[in-house]
C-alpha cells in the first residue's frame, strides 16, 4: 500500500476514480448541501476504496443496481480530515454515496444578502484548492487523480448557479426551486470544482467568453476584461489553441479570499480587481494562463505547487510583455520582488517552506502558502529561458505541454523531461538551489528598466527629503505609483503620510493594490487620518493578500493594535474561515 501525495487518504494501489456524476441541493437555510456523488471508475473493480471527507455525514453507499455496501469513517485527522473506506463488492462499476456538508465546511462560503452588493439574497461559492474538495464531495481529494464531471444543482428559483464546467441546460423544479445541469468533459484534479449560486447576470466578451456578476457589477465587470479576448489569443501564442472551450469568469462578492481562482471555464476573481482603468488585469492574465500551466499539465501534489504558480507567473509576465511592453514586465517583476521579500521574511524561521520542491507531510498546505512558489519558480522559469534563448525555450513550452497534458506530474518528472529536452540547462542555472535550498540564488534572473531604476532612486532618497515633483506624479501609471510606494521605506513618519496622501490622493484611490500598499504604510506610521478607511477596507474585503500585511502593519502600535483587535471582532463573521484564520495568526503575532 501506498499513499503518495501527504494531504489525501489516496491509495496508489486502489482503483482511480474516472467520473464523477453529482446531484447537489443548495439550502441557504441550513447552509448545508445534500449531496449525491456517484463515482465511476470506467471499469469493473473491487476492493476497498479510501475517500477523502471533512465534515461530510454520509448517509449511504450504495451499488447502483445492487444495494447498499460497507463502509466506514476513520478518526478524524487535523489536517486530512476523515477517511471514508467503501468495500466495493466484485465487478463494481460506481458507487454513489449520499451525504449532507458541514455549515462549517471550508469549501463553502455562505454570504447573507448584506454581504453582496445587491443586498437581496443570499451567495454561496466555493475554494477548494488546496485540499477543501473534501469538505464539499467524497472523493480521492489529490490531484494524481483526474475526473471529469457532470452535475446537476437544484437552488432556490430567482437564483443562478455556476460551475468550473460547461453549462448543460436548466429547468424549473418543484418546490419553487430551479435546477442547473453542467458538464466537464475533460478530466481535472478534484481542487477545480467549483460551484458559486447567487443572483447572477452575465455580459458577452466575445463568442468564447463572457463575464458573470451580480447585475449591479456586470456592467462595470465587462468593461475591465472587455481585452480578454486578446489576452486569450496571445496566451495560445505561447502555449497552443485554448485547450477548454470556453473561457469564463465569476466576479465574486469581496469576501473570496484570493484575487482569482483558475477554475476551468470559469475563472474566480475578486471584485477589487474592478478598479475603473483596467490596472489590475494581470490577475485575470494569470488565471488565464492557469489554463494550460495547472489545469492542463497539473502539479502532482501540493509538494510541487510551484509547477503550477512559478510557471504561470511566468506565463503571466510573458502576456504582460507581448500586451503592454517589456518596460510593464520589468514592472510586474519588481512586484513579484516585493512579494519574495515579504515571504522569505515570513518564513526565516521555517526555511523548510522556501525551497520549491517542498516536503509536507504533517503540514497544512495552506499554512505553506507564500509568495515563493510563484516567485522563485517564475525566476527559476526565466532563468531556464534565459539560458536555452526564447525560441528554444518557446518550443521547449509547446513539448512539455503536448507530453503531459491532461496529467499530474512532480517536479522530479518535470526535471527529467528537461533534461531530455534541454541538455544541461538544469545544471547551468543551478536549478539545485531553487528546488532545495532554501531563499532565492544569487543567480536569479534580474529584471530592470530604466523607470524602474529612476523610481527605486527616488523612493531611497526619500530619508533625504527627496520628492517627486507633481509632474512626474502627473505621468504615472498605476504600477509605477504603486512600485514606487513599494519601494519607500517601510517606517513612515505621520508628517510623511500626511505629505503622501495629500500630494497623490492615495485615500480615495479604487485600485487595491495602490490603497492597500498605502494603508499598510499609513498603518505603520500610525498615521490617524487613515484609520477610517482602514476600518471601511479592512471590513469589506476577505482577500488574503490584503488582509495578511494591513493587520500585519497594525500591529506596531498600541493604538493600532486596539483597532485591530475592535476591526477583527466586528468584521470576522464575515470572512471566509480561511481568511479568519490568517488574520487570527496575525494578532496573535503581536506583542503583548
Ligand atoms: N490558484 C491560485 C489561488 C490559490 C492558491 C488558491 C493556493 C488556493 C490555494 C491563483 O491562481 C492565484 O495564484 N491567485 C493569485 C493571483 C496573482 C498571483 C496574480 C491571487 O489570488 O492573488
Ligand atoms: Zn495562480
Amino acid at each position: 500500500m501506498h499513499r503518495p501525495d501527504p494531504h489525501s487518504f489516496y491509495e496508489s494501489s486502489q482503483p482511480k476514480t474516472r467520473r464523477l456524476r453529482l446531484k447537489l441541493g443548495v439550502d441557504f437555510d441550513r447552509k448545508r448541501i445534500e449531496g449525491e456523488a456517484t463515482l465511476e471508475f470506467g471499469d469493473s473493480v473491487q476492493g476497498d476504496l479510501d475517500l477523502d471527507t471533512k465534515g461530510l455525514e454520509i448517509l449511504s453507499v450504495k451499488v447502483p443496481g445492487a444495494g447498499p455496501i460497507p463502509w466506514s469513517l476513520g478518526e478524524e485527522q487535523p489536517i486530512l480530515g476523515r477517511r471514508l473506506r467503501l468495500t466495493l463488492p466484485a465487478d463494481t462499476q460506481e458507487v454513489a454515496i449520499s451525504y449532507l456538508t458541514s455549515p462549517e465546511a471550508m469549501a463553502l462560503q455562505w454570504l447573507e444578502p448584506a454581504q453582496t452588493e445587491g443586498r437581496q439574497a443570499p451567495f454561496l461559492f466555493s475554494q477548494c484548492q488546496q485540499i477543501h474538495a473534501r469538505t464539499l464531495v467524497p472523493c480521492q481529494d489529490t490531484p494524481m487523480v483526474r475526473i471529469s464531471y457532470q452535475a446537476e444543482v437544484t437552488v432556490p428559483e430567482g437564483l443562478t448557479a455556476v460551475m468550473s464546467a460547461g453549462p448543460a441546460g436548466d429547468a424549473p423544479a418543484p418546490g419553487g426551486r430551479h435546477v442547473f445541469r453542467f458538464a466537464m468533459p475533460q478530466p481535472i484534479p478534484s481542487y477545480l470544482l467549483a460551484l458559486a449560486v447567487g443572483r447572477l447576470a452575465s455580459r458577452d466578451l466575445s463568442p468564447r467568453s463572457r463575464v458573470w456578476a451580480e447585475p449591479e457589477t456586470v456592467a462595470s465587470a465587462a468593461w475591465e476584461f472587455a481585452g480578454v479576448e486578446d489576452m486569450i489569443a496571445k496566451a495560445e501564442g505561447l502555449f497552443g489553441a485554448y485547450p477548454w472551450d470556453r473561457y469564463d469568469m465569476l466576479v465574486l462578492p469581496p469576501s473570496f479570499p484570493y484575487g482569482g481562482m483558475e477554475n476551468p471555464r470559469m475563472t474566480f476573481l475578486t471584485p477589487t480587481l474592478l478598479a475603473g482603468d483596467r490596472s489590475l488585469v494581470d490577475v485575470v492574465a494569470h488565471e488565464l494562463a492557469h489554463s494550460w500551466t495547472g489545469n492542463l499539465v497539473t502539479n502532482a501534489s501540493m509538494e510541487h505547487f510551484w509547477l503550477n504558480e512559478g510557471f504561470t507567473v511566468w506565463a503571466e509576465r510573458r502576456i504582460l510583455r507581448i500586451l503592454h511592453g517589456s518596460d510593464e514586465e520589468a514592472l510586474g517583476w519588481a512586484m513579484g520582488q516585493k512579494a519574495l521579500e515579504d515571504s522569505l521574511e515570513r518564513f526565516k524561521d521555517e526555511p523548510h517552506l522556501t525551497v520549491l520542491r517542498l516536503h509536507l507531510e504533517g503540514i497544512d498546505p495552506d499554512d505553506a502558502f507564500s509568495s515563493i512558489p510563484y516567485e522563485k519558480g517564475a525566476r527559476l522559469v526565466a532563468a531556464l529561458e534565459r539560458e536555452v534563448g526564447e525560441e528554444r525555450f518557446h518550443r521547449f513550452i509547446r513539448d512539455y505541454m503536448d507530453a503531459f497534458r491532461f496529467t499530474s506530474i512532480t517536479t522530479e518528472q518535470f526535471c527529467t523531461f528537461v533534461e531530455e529536452q534541454l541538455p544541461g540547462a538544469l545544471k547551468a542555472v543551478g536549478a539545485d538551489a531553487y528546488l532545495h535550498h532554501p531563499g532565492l540564488p544569487e543567480t536569479a534572473p534580474v529584471f530592470r528598466s530604466a523607470q524602474l531604476d529612476r523610481l527605486t532612486a527616488l523612493a531611497e532618497r526619500w530619508p533625504e527629503g527627496v520628492r517627486p515633483t507633481g509632474e512626474q506624479i502627473a505621468a504615472w501609471k498605476p504600477a509605477e505609483l504603486l512600485v514606487y510606494l513599494q519601494k519607500l521605506p517601510r517606517q513612515l513618519t505621520p508628517a510623511d503620510c500626511a505629505w503622501l496622501d495629500g500630494n497623490l490622493a492615495l485615500m480615495g484611490r479604487g485600485n487595491y493594490e495602490i490603497l492597500v500598499e498605502w494603508l499598510t504604510l499609513a498603518a505603520a506610521a500610525d498615521y490617524e487620518p487613515a484609520f477610517p478607511r482602514i476600518r471601511e477596507v479592512l471590513s469589506k474585503v476577505g482577500r488574503m493578500k490584503y488582509l495578511r500585511p494591513l493587520y500585519g502593519a497594525l500591529g506596531g502600535h498600541a493604538r493600532t493594535r486596539a483597532l485591530a483587535r475592535e476591526i477583527f471582532a466586528a468584521a470576522s463573521p464575515g470572512y471566509h474561515g480561511l481568511s479568519r484564520r490568517v488574520v487570527q495568526g496575525v494578532l496573535e503575532s503581536y506583542p503583548a
